[in-house]
């Protein structure tokens, strides 16, 4: 069925469904548009403040209602309204219900998320190579791609085509490298992307995280996306954090860039594991010559400046770039080299600091 038939499909299912109040969520005018993708479908409820929990049964049996006529594609409905972290504040001290407690997710000890300020300073080679780091120590490890508007982790792992689906509509995870992997990407395509604004975005996230089998993990690394957005703020929200690993490049603009992100972590209760200095400083690859070409240390400063451990420098280095690209991360093709060790280091001082990440 194309995309549109299957959106009228499923508008006129949730006809069946009854909202607090009364009336049909299909005539509900806090429904969003319905997007369907090849691998999902979704679609947000927005409420009142507070009404959150008495929504709770309509999102129930819409995603029942949705999930018969969908043909196979996952389904994500989320329930949101638009009162902002503040005024959940607001809400808690004037004693009314505040956002559903934060949840571990079944099976997975730890979660870190890896987050920049800015875009492209490569916190999805961080996060990959991280993630294989901590593998190589011998802890169980996932990688979860949280960044909907610029999946990339597929493509850093060669990981090709949707995850499969269990007959009980959980995804089962791809395997590569030794971690287990789910991205987004894997169910969208580009342009697709796009539209996963907001409500969405926290649905998407929430069903990644929940609706996989991620088997026993000890950690789970989450990429995120570049700033301080909603999938930021509803992973923060959603479930208990380990902590999180701040990258920047040395160059000014992105430290100033690095300290929003982290200004905002400081403001939730997630630790902060320390600042990564990505593409910190240039090494031929011929003569091996290095070349401070960015005012290499900038980084390091800053993490001083902001009373934040420094867990280390890579360098921009063409390996990483090339292994990146082709899916084959350099710290599982070449796990000896120097590009390697400039990532297990990062992982080696995260496990020194946080030893209950270990099995
Ligand atoms: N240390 C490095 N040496 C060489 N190339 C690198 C290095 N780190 C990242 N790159 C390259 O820079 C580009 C951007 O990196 P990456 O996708 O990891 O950044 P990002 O911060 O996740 O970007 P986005 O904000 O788009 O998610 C990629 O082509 C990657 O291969
Ligand atoms: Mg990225």
């Amino acid at each position: 069925m194309a995309d549109a038939r299957i959106a009228e499909a499923v508008k006129a299912a949730l006809a069946s469904v009854e909202i607090p109040g009364g009336g049909s969520l299909a005539g509900y005018g806090g429904l969003s548009e319905i997007i369907v993708t090849t691998g999902a479908v979704a679609f947000a409820i927005s409420v009142a403040p507070g009404m959150e929990v008495a929504f709770g049964p309509a999102r129930v049996a819409a995603q029942a209602a949705a999930e018969r006529v969908v043909e196979g594609r996952k389904v994500m409905v989320s329930v949101t309204s638009d009162r902002n972290q503040a005024a959940t504040g607001q809400a808690k001290a004037q004693g009314k219900p505040g956002p559903a407690p934060r949840e571990a997710v079944p099976g997975v000890r730890h979660i870190i998320a890896v987050g920049s300020g800015k875009g492209g300073v490569g916190k999805s080679t961080v996060a990959v190579n991280l993630a294989l780091a901590f593998a190589a120590e011998g802890l169980r490890t996932g990688l979860l791609d949280a960044d909907l508007y610029g999946p990339s982790v597929p493509k850093l792992l060669g990981i090709e085509g949707k995850p499969a689906v269990r007959e009980d509509g959980i995804f089962s995870p791809h395997e590569a490298y030794g971690l287990k992997a789910m991205s987004i990407g894997s169910m969208l395509t580009a342009d697709q992307a796009v539209v996963w604004r907001g409500p969405m975005a926290t649905s998407a996230l929430r069903q990644l995280l929940r609706e996989s089998d991620w088997g026993t993990l000890d950690v789970l690394v989450v990429d995120l996306p570049p700033g301080t957005g909603d999938i930021q703020i509803s992973l923060v929200q959603q479930v208990p954090l380990a902590g999180a690993v701040i990258v920047s490049t040395p160059q000014d603009l992105a430290l100033i860039d690095a300290k929003k992100a982290i200004d905002m972590l400081r403001r939730t209760s997630i630790p902060l594991l320390g600042l990564v200095e990505n593409m910190s400083y240039f090494v031929t690859p011929d003569t091996g010559t290095r070349y401070d070409i960015f005012g290499h240390g900038g980084a390091k400063a800053a993490a001083e400046r902001l009373d934040l451990p420094f867990l280390g420098e890579v360098p921009l280095h063409m390996a990483i770039r090339e292994t990146s690209d082709s899916g084959r991360p350099v710290v599982a093709t070449d796990p000896d080299g120097p590009q390697a060790k400039a990532f297990r280091d990062i992982a080696g001082r995260i496990l020194a600091a946080q030893p209950q990440l270990r099995p």
